[in-house]
């Protein structure tokens, strides 16, 4: 798929996606959900990419919510048509990837911006980021999986507070309540985000994406996540990976992990 919204790039091992409309703030229109659907599921089956990287074009903007032009006359059913279909082709792809997602965020993270890097793994944040779930103001509540991973990330009350009050924070504050996991100065983003990823890939990919099904099951009503940890686990020792793993640090060397 040629993509027109958002620009791709692999380096590294690393698929970075950057959101490319600076001029609406990089707000999420149909065609850029549709193209981060495509680039997830992409990034997904590519055997060179072992990690994904989300941020948004420009310095002002994550993604400053989902595209309020779009939605202006929905009904009842095409607003539930709007959320369903989010959340199943983009926001719990995301999450649910079997590569680790990152999100840096470069400025505005709001609504479906802010409901966007929560679904990531990981979330670093830029010194001038503001992040908010401003739906209240229009009569909505937050419909990309905002009122689930709020409060799975930062506890009831301090959702309650940001998602009735509509207010955005500051990067500190969001590292301070647990929404984001560091701050940089902006110029310094990448370089954060790069620091990590290097640490996630040097590590044997079949036991993150294990990590990843394991960590998400805890918050699901229809699996026990102990009974998925117990067969992660268990895969694990079917894995070159591990042997790989076992024997490097019995050999006192670096471990060459495969993906396999
Ligand atoms: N959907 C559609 N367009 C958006 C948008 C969104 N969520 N957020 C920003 N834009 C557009 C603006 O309409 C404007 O377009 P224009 O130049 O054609 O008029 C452009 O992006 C720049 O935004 P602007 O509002 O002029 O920038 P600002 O610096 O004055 O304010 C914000 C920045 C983020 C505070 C403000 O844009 C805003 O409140 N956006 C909406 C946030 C929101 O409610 N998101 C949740 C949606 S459910």
């Amino acid at each position: 798929m040629a993509y027109q919204q958002i620009l791709t790039t692999v380096k590294d091992h690393t698929f970075y996606i950057t959101i490319n409309r600076p001029q609406k703030l990089n707000a999420l229109n149909k065609e850029v959900l549709t193209e981060l659907a495509d680039a997830i599921a992409f990034a997904n089956t590519s055997e060179d990419i072992q990690a994904v990287l989300i941020t948004g074009a420009g310095e002002k903007a994550f993604v400053a919510g989902a595209d309020i032009s779009e939605f202006q006359h929905y009904n009842l059913e095409e607003g539930k048509q709007l959320a369903k279909n989010g959340h199943d082709q983009v926001f719990n792809a995301i999450e649910n990837s079997t590569k680790p997602v990152v999100a840096a965020i470069n400025g505005f993270a709001l609504g479906g911006g802010l409901e966007l890097a929560m679904a990531c793994h990981i979330r670093i944040a830029s010194e001038n980021a503001r992040l908010g779930l401003p739906e209240v103001t229009l009569g909505l509540i937050p419909g990309y999986g905002g009122t689930q991973r709020l409060t799975q990330l930062v506890g009831k009350g301090h959702a309650f507070e940001m998602i009735f009050t509509a207010e955005m924070i500051t990067a500190d504050r969001a590292e301070k309540i647990g929404l984001v996991n560091y701050v940089v100065p902006q110029e310094n983003l990448l370089e954060k985000a790069n620091e990590i990823l290097g640490k996630i890939k040097s590590k044997a990919p079949l036991a993150i994406s294990s990590a990843i099904k394991a960590v998400n099951a805890s918050f699901s009503k229809e699996v026990n996540g102990y009974q998925v940890e117990i067969e992660e686990f268990g895969n694990c020792f079917n894995t070159q990976d591990f042997k790989e793993g076992v024997a490097a640090f019995l050999e006192k060397r670096k471990a060459n992990f495969k993906g396999r």
